[in-house]
Order: structure tokens, then C-alpha cells, then sequence
């Protein structure tokens, strides 16, 4: 099973963690089984951009972002190139670096 090390998050993570994910399941289903509250509007159908993560390392193994993925990315806080929706994320058997953007879209949950 692929490994996920995410990076400290000040609110929702702040010592980081390290945890593994079933092959083929999405990285916004295993951050959520790993206890981490990513935020997920549109209860993961793509259509809200409060699941944006930043893949650190190993994105260049998982499948590109298609159509959907992409408009829905425009929204996102802190748009880099290693940007990617949570729930589009499909595992596959390589280890990933995640990063939480310190934002989400999702003003009611903002401070
Ligand atoms: S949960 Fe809405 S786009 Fe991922």
C-alpha cells in the first residue's frame, strides 16, 4: 500500500502524520480514514475546490487532472503546479508528499 506523509498543518495537522491508503482509493477518502478533517463541500463529486492539496512528491505518478479537476482548481487558494483536488486522487502504488494550503475556498469554516 502507497504510504502518505503529509507535511504539519498549523489547524489540521500540526505534527504531520504518516499513514498508508489501499491502492485506488481516493487520497481525500484516506486523509479523512487518517483522522485529518479535509474540508469537502461537495462530499467529493469535484465541484467545490475545498479538498485542494499541494502533491509535494510523487505526482508525477498518479493520473493527471482532467477537465473537471482543472476548472474546479481555478477556484482553489493558492494555486500552484503541484495542485491537485483530494477526491480526484486516485492511490496508486507510489509514496506521496502531501501539503494543506493554509486556506480553503470555503469561507464559512475561514476564521
Ligand atoms: S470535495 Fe469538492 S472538489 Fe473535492
Amino acid at each position: 500500500m502507497p504510504k502518505i506523509q503529509l507535511l504539519p498543518h498549523p489547524d489540521l495537522c500540526p505534527g504531520g502524520i504518516v499513514f498508508e491508503v489501499k491502492r485506488g482509493a481516493s487520497l481525500c477518502k484516506g486523509l479523512l480514514g487518517a483522522g485529518v478533517a479535509i474540508e469537502h463541500a461537495c462530499e467529493m463529486v469535484a465541484a467545490c475546490a475545498t479538498c485542494h492539496v499541494h502533491v509535494r512528491e510523487g505526482g508525477a505518478s498518479l493520473a493527471g487532472p482532467d477537465d473537471e479537476e482543472n476548472d474546479q482548481l481555478d477556484n482553489a487558494w493558492g494555486l500552484d503546479a503541484q495542485s491537485r483536488l483530494a477526491c480526484c486522487v486516485k492511490l496508486r502504488d507510489t509514496d506521496l508528499v502531501i501539503e494543506l494550503p493554509r486556506h480553503t475556498r470555503n469561507h464559512a469554516r475561514e476564521k
